[in-house]
């Protein structure tokens, strides 16, 4: 493990907080010693003292910070999780956007999947638009699935799952958009070419900036390893990157009120979404 003090320790974290927006309290050193020696052992390093120099004054490209950015973030994940609230998505928030756009003779819909760890949230998203709206496929769909870590965007771009993934997806749609043997589960074409994988950082506020004209974002168990400063600057994005009308999917345990009244709170079937308006 490494030989991190605990005033180096508070030294990255806050370099990390900075580049990423995850904070890191003083209960997180054991985690963070295990995988900045892991780190260490990588590059050949013997003493924290010199990875701490390496990540804060010898890293411009930001490629080392990636590296530990690619082995500190959460990234459990399965399809159809928190099935309520995908329930509100498909039963009342997509028809309604969908009128709205037919009305306006508009056929473009962008989803964002913010946070998409390995794709399973992404691709639950491409079944749903599916079943619910048969017509996706004549019209310019999208959903762009974001994630900072590199490994989860190569899990996303192969589409390929274990059982685990799979449990929740009711069974009429296992066969129809995926294929399998029941140890391993492959997205189907058609599913797939819904999905643009893009490696984002939610803290690069340039490239934030570049994300505008989604219809609905969800950004599910991402912001809770956040503080509510780096939890405020990405809903204010958020918003940004909405058309009016849009909808934004927290987390259960995530609440956009606590940092921003911007949106307003509708409630469907029991469940809390948020709409631009
Ligand atoms: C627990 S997973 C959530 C996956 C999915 N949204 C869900 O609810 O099942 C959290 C994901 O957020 C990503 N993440 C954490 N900080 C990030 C950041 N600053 N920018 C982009 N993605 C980040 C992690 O890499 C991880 O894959």
């Amino acid at each position: 493990m490494a030989d991190l003090s605990v005033e180096q320790f508070q030294k990255l974290s806050q370099h990390i907080y900075q580049k990423l927006g995850l904070y890191f309290d003083d209960k997180k050193i054991y985690f963070l010693k295990t995988r900045v020696a892991r780190r260490m052992a990588a590059l050949g390093l013997d003493k924290a003292q010199d990875y701490l120099f390496l990540v804060a004054y010898a890293d411009p490209e930001g490629q080392e910070m990636q590296a530990l950015a690619n082995l500190i973030t959460t990234n459990e994940t399965y399809m159809f999780r928190e099935y309520d609230q995908l329930q509100a998505f498909a039963n009342h928030c997509l028809p309604e956007v969908l009128s709205a756009k037919q009305a306006r003779g508009e056929k473009r819909l962008r989803i964002w999947s913010a946070g998409c760890s390995s794709g399973e949230e992404a691709y639950t998203l491409a079944m749903i638009l599916q079943e619910v709206f048969p017509q996706a496929q004549s019209w310019d769909c999208e959903i762009v699935a974001t994630d900072i870590d590199e490994n989860m965007l190569a899990k996303v771009r192969a589409g390929r799952y274990g059982q685990r993934s799979v449990n929740d997806v009711p069974d009429e749609y296992k066969d129809k958009y995926l294929t399998g043997n029941g140890e391993e589960y492959v997205v189907r074409k058609r599913t797939a070419a819904l999905v643009q994988p893009v490696h984002l950082n939610l803290h690069d506020r340039m490239a934030m900036r570049a994300m505008r004209g989604f219809d609905f974002i969800f950004c599910r168990n991402v912001l809770i390893y956040f503080d509510d400063l780096s939890r405020k600057s990405v809903v204010d994005q958020f918003y940004a990157a909405l058309n009016p009308g849009g909808y934004i999917f927290l987390g259960h345990s995530e609440s956009v009120g606590r940092v921003t009244t911007a949106f307003k709170l509708k409630r469907f079937e029991n469940h809390l979404v948020y709409r631009k308006e």
